[in-house]
């Protein structure tokens, strides 16, 4: 893929965090930017701090979890621009508990979210790519899909099958000049802590048994909060992951994150269960 300027780019989740940065930073580079979440106010602002003419970036306020939300998404970026560059996968948010505790229903909720939707508005961008003759997706997954963890595993089971899913398409979209990139971040500032806590909040309050082991688990990211990265840190390595001419199938982040998948390969699942053990 050639230089930013003027890529259509279409981003998930561009109302906080990772994906506003990552809209903020391709459309200072010249991007064309279709901004997609819930809350409408924030991406229309975003759009008109971006843009205020408005010919360069759009916002389609919905939910990813919602068909017609998401065809709305395509329909507007087509109509707005007449091709897709690009695909940014990165809305989603986290899920806590105990595996014992989680309801089902929320499970699935999560993987709705950050597998099946994701899916799916893939396989509605991927014929227009496929037209074009080239395009590149990237897709937002998480040291923790690569690292399960004890109160974690339902958010961390749906970026390990992001894994398998990028990994596969990967391959499937390559004759058609089709990139795909997964990008693993580590801990980053953003409002994903929050959001965990708000679709959490009820197994948190029946955790049971547990129920001590929460505030070990806060314990371990604040500890590792010093050496947290921001979201910009992020949506650098989308821009090299979008304009590298042989963009490399993983990226991570920051340097904690590396470390951590290093360690993950070296290291015997028993080390990787003492360091990742419940804690009081
Ligand atoms: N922060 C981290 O430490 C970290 C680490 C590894 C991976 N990640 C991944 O990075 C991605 C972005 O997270 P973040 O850290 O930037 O968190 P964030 O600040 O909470 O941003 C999440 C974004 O996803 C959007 N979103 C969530 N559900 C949606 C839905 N159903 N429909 C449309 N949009 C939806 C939210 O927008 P609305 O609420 O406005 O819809 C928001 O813009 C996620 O996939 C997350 O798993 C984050």
């Amino acid at each position: 893929m050639p230089a930013l300027a003027d890529q259509v780019v279409l981003v998930t989740g561009a109302s906080s965090g990772i994906g506003e940065a990552t809209a903020r930073r391709l459309g200072r580079r010249g991007a064309r930017i279709v901004l997609f979440a819930r809350r409408a106010d924030r991406i229309e602002a975003l759009a008109h701090e971006l843009d205020p003419t408005g010919v360069r970036t759009v916002a389609v306020a919905g939910n990813l979890t919602n068909a017609i939300d998401r065809q709305r998404l395509v329909a507007a970026a087509l109509e707005k621009f007449g091709r897709i560059d690009a695909l940014v996968n990165n809305a989603g948010y986290g899920t806590r508990g105990a595996v014992e505790t989680v309801p089902v229903e929320l499970i699935r909720r999560n993987f709705e979210t950050n597998v099946f939707s994701l899916i799916a508005l893939t396989q509605l961008v991927v014929p227009q790519m496929r037209a074009q003759g080239a395009g590149r997706i990237v897709n937002i997954g998480s040291v923790a899909g690569r690292i399960a963890r004890p109160m974690s595993s339902v958010y961390d089971s749906t970026k390990h099958a992001l894994e398998a899913i990028t990994d596969g398409l990967r391959g499937e979209l390559r004759p058609f000049g089709i990139g795909v990139v997964l990008i693993r971040p580590g801990l980053i500032l953003t409002e994903f802590v929050q959001s965990a806590d708000r679709a959490s909040q009820t197994v948190v309050e029946t955790a049971g048994p547990y129920a001590p082991y929460f505030a070990g688990y806060h314990r371990g990211y604040d500890r590792l909060r010093p050496y947290a990265g921001t979201a910009d840190d992020i949506a650098c390595l989308v821009e090299k992951a979008l304009t590298a001419s042989r963009p490399k199938a993983h990226y991570a982040g920051p340097i904690h994150a590396k470390l951590f998948l290093l360690l993950k390969w070296l290291l015997p699942a028993r080390v990787i269960d003492h360091f990742v053990r419940l804690r009081r």
